[in-house]
């Protein structure tokens, strides 16, 4: 077992930027998400200042098209996946005032169906991850006025299961994944009480294996990145305490590189900046000493997501 290696996760981040090397490459597409799960990792672990933050805006502000969403990357087209990353950096760092924000948001609810439905992108394909995205955006824009609300919530209830999971259409199977966009809309748009909670936990807290993992379905292997999407869910409906959380957190601290810093999905599997920021922020959740606290709905540190709602 052994502690977090708090420096080497930092170097290694920072590395991967400079790198440019087959995870740079593949990850070229999602670079804006990368940029996100990177930064709050730094954020979490006390060592934003490391990073050039005007470099940062400036290459972002590059991948934004003229109806106010982000690419994942320069040139390519823009989606809400990597606009709400977009949209989280900046409250990182304090600088969401480079934003026109009412440009942003009225892309986002150009993606909304009449059915309460989101779209990611002009394409159409319709998802509950997307509705996630664009009511944790227009949040922490001040502008959840810009859509109906109303049927966006009853979009997501309507893709409850009798498990008291959610799934990504109606009658899609419950996924951790899933449920995490779906609870964590319904918490930010204060909606709750349409969550079965004691079901829901039920069957969050099942997804914990012999190893003190979790998996995001029954009969998948434990993977660390699902230590985010189900801890963050059980935490929001108040049943986390139905898991043993020392067993989670030995978990996630032997899926760490110790040589060369970053987190895998499994004990011995190779790192990535995903399965790394997942790792943290699931360790954050488990309340790990050094590490910051996050907020389970917005998935930014709790002292940024004050400073969006109270000014503080
Ligand atoms: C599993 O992915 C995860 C999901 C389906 C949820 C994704 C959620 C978002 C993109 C919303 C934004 C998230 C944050 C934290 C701000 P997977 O493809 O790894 O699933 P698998 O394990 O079944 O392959
Ligand atoms: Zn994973």
């Amino acid at each position: 077992m052994g502690e977090l290696e708090i420096d080497k996760h930092v170097q290694y981040i920072l590395d991967v930027e400079k790198k440019r090397d087959f995870e740079s490459l593949l990850m070229e597409h999602i670079r804006m998400n990368g940029a996100y799960w990177g930064l709050t990792t730094l954020y979490l672990l006390g060592k934003l200042e490391k990073v050039d933050q005007d470099a940062v805006v400036e290459w972002m502000m590059k991948c934004q098209h003229d109806c106010g969403g982000f690419g994942g990357s320069i040139g390519h087209d823009p989606h809400v996946l990597y606009t709400l990353s977009a949209v989280q950096v900046l409250v990182l760092f304090n600088k969401l005032d480079m934003l026109d924000a009412e440009k942003v948001s009225n892309y986002i609810a150009s993606l909304q169906n009449e059915d309460g439905s989101f779209a990611g992108d002009i394409w159409g394909e319709i998802d509950t991850r997307f509705s996630y995205c664009a009511i944790c955006c227009l949040a922490l824009l001040h502008r959840l006025d810009k859509i109906n609300v109303e049927k966006a919530v009853n979009y997501i209830v309507s893709c409850k299961n009798l498990d008291g999971g959610f799934g990504c259409t109606p009658g899609g199977e419950s996924h951790a994944g899933q449920i995490f966009c779906c609870v964590g809309a319904l918490a930010i748009t204060g909606s709750l009480h349409y969550v079965d909670k004691d079901r829901l936990g039920w069957w969050l807290c099942e997804r914990q294996v012999k190893s003190g993992g979790l998996n995001g379905r029954p009969e998948k292997l434990p993977d660390v990145c699902y230590s985010w999407w189900v801890l963050s869910s059980l935490i929001i409906i108040d049943r986390v305490h139905w898991i043993d959380k020392d067993k989670l957190t030995k978990f996630i601290l032997n899926c760490q590189d110790r040589e060369n810093g970053g987190i895998s999905d499994r004990p011995d599997d190779a790192v990535d900046v995903f399965h790394t920021y997942f790792g943290v922020a699931g360790l954050s959740l488990l309340e790990y000493p050094e590490v910051k606290p996050i907020d389970p709905a917005y998935a930014l540190p709790v002292d940024v997501v004050n400073r969006i709602f109270f000014g503080k």
